[in-house]
């Protein structure tokens, strides 16, 4: 791969252990993927979490004197202190997340702790030259925002927001952003849940690509959007998509596949979204918790449940959990929202994720959550994926019918 004088001199290093180190790991990506040369990049985003991996490589770089050059968004870790108050965290996990955090505020990161950053905290635009990691954040900002990244690793989109570059290879080139795959989409799509059962049907029966949906008639909205790109690439490795008429590279279906329209296709009905729905519905009965925010829920999505348990009471026997962004949930706190779900006996975690060991406590528990994201990292013993309304009323009633 080629390297200009200074890259070489970072490779060399002549800025550090740290810029060193990163450097070096984006070179092996370059030269594994045939990269020619580095492209600069006007911001990352590294999917961080609270556990030894992360700490480790994130503390590598800061060590080594490393400071991001471009603004470098992170993934949810957990809120430490409020775990510790409510759950036995052991004492060696809450250290490892909280070095994690000061990895992080060393190295110069946004601490967005937030997995949906391209929303609010880190967002690029149209065209933007980007290193985003996350399974819903490198789909969204290829496909909706029509910005150009790879599908990364934390550490390496953590080294190119080190560096403020990335290896240029596959989605960075017009050629590699083509449609690979027809979906014709013969469903009703009314509501978010409907986009998650989309992705995760669609990310399944694919498994690698870049599909083209066809025969959708309404403008996604944002949460659907999300949904979708988060199920894509957790069913499947999909980090782009293209939806005609409404992502910005598919004004016509022809653009989207850049030419051809390949033969391999697939037909979505209402009945493979009721088959995938029935799938994920593992359990029934008595539950222990309910789980929501995988992906971080928005603003709009806060809301919803505020209204949905307006003046109710959540069963005594259930824990009721909605993850979300610091950002988000002081909007949620201003509206009144979040009194209005502490009330009915739940909890707005900020800068949490599903996927952290503050909830160990749960481990032998029945669990309910809108996201098969959520139910695939298997924190639980059971958890069963249904509508945020369906998730709502099993946790008044203690049971899902
Ligand atoms: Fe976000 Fe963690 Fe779910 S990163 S998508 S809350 S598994």
């Amino acid at each position: 791969m080629y390297l200009t004088k200074e890259e070489e001199r970072m490779l060399n290093g002549e800025f550090g252990e740290g810029m060193r180190m990163a450097m070096e790991l984006l070179v092996a990506i370059g030269d594994a993927y045939d990269a020619e040369r580095m492209v600069p990049i006007s911001r990352a985003h590294a999917a961080s979490s609270g556990q030894e991996g992360d700490m480790y490589f994130v503390e590598l770089l800061a060590n080594g004197g490393a400071s991001c050059r471009v603004p470098t968004s992170t993934n949810p870790v957990y809120d430490i202190e409020f775990f510790e108050r409510v759950f036995e965290i052991p004492k060696e996990e809450a250290e490892v997340a909280r070095r994690v955090k000061v990895g992080y505020k060393r190295i110069g990161a946004i601490l967005s702790w937030c997995c949906i950053p391209y929303i609010a905290e880190n967002i690029p635009n149209y065209g933007e030259t980007v290193a985003f990691s996350e399974s819903s954040a490198t789909p969204y900002v290829n496909s909706v925002i029509g910005a150009r990244t790879n599908r990364e690793a934390a550490q390496s989109a953590l080294a190119a927001g080190v560096i403020g570059k990335t290896p240029e290879y596959g989605l960075h080139f017009k050629e590699n952003r083509r449609g690979t795959f027809l979906v014709k989409v013969e469903a009703t799509l009314e509501d978010e849940f409907d986009y998650t059962l989309l992705g995760y049907y669609v990310g399944k029966q694919i498994g690698y690509g870049i599909p083209v949906f066809t025969g959708i008639s309404k403008r996604p909205i944002t949460e659907e959007l999300i949904n979708l790109c988060a199920m894509l690439n957790t069913s499947g490795a999909i980090s782009m998509f293209h939806i005609h008429g409404f992502t910005v590279e598919a004004p016509t279906v022809k653009e989207a596949f850049q030419g051809d329209i390949p033969k391999d296709k697939i037909t979505v009905t209402d009945h493979e979204l009721k088959r995938v729905q029935e799938e994920l519905q593992t359990t029934s009965g008595k539950i222990d918790l309910v789980m929501l925010g995988c992906p971080h829920y928005t603003l709009k999505q806060v809301g919803e449940v505020a209204r949905l348990l307006e003046g109710k009471k959540i069963h005594r026997d259930v824990s009721f959990w909605v993850c979300t962004s610091a950002t988000t949930k002081l909007l949620a706190e201003r509206m009144g929202y979040v009194s209005v779900i502490e009330r009915a006996g739940g909890h707005v975690v900020a800068d949490t994720c599903i996927d952290e060991p503050c909830w160990h406590a749960y481990r032998d528990k029945v669990g309910i959550t809108d996201s098969p994201k959520c139910a695939y990292y298997r924190r639980f013993k059971e958890a069963t994926v249904a509508r945020l309304q369906d998730c709502v009323e099993a946790a008044i009633k203690g049971e899902r019918r």
